[in-house]
């Protein structure tokens, strides 16, 4: 999913990319333009995945993100993702990350 300024000239603002299984899907990421950071944009794009997974029959939407990654660790959980799991060492030798998944 890609979010454009439709008021301005088309820049991209941000995009996310989404899997879709039989009733699951998976966020691979939500990337919002670092000059356009805290004005809603990820949360609207979030809430887009929400809808069009909810829209297509999807029971459960999970994800993987960095313990130090605070700001999308709050974004999803304000979106009402939980805390699953802790995956130790997931993205490298000093980088855990959470598991969080949402039901529908
Ligand atoms: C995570 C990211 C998508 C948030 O996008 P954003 O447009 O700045 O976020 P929003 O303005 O929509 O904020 C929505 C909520 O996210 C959380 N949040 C966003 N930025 C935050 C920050 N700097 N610190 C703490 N919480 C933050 C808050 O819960 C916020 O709600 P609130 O304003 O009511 O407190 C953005 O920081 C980004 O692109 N980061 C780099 C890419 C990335 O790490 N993606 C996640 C990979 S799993």
């Amino acid at each position: 999913m890609i979010l454009e300024n439709t008021t301005n000239d088309y820049s991209i603002l941000g995009y996310s990319i989404q899997y879709i299984t039989l009733h699951s899907s998976h966020i691979g990421t939500v990337y919002i333009d670092p000059n356009e950071r805290g004005q809603d944009f990820g949360g609207i794009i979030l809430q887009h995945v929400i809808d069009y997974a909810r829209d297509h029959d999807i029971l459960r939407i999970k994800l993987q993100v960095n313990t130090s990654n605070i700001p999308a660790y709050r974004l999803y959980q304000k979106y009402g993702f939980q805390t699953i799991e802790l995956l130790p060492l997931y993205y490298s030798q000093d980088a855990d990350a959470y598991r969080m998944a949402l039901l529908l």
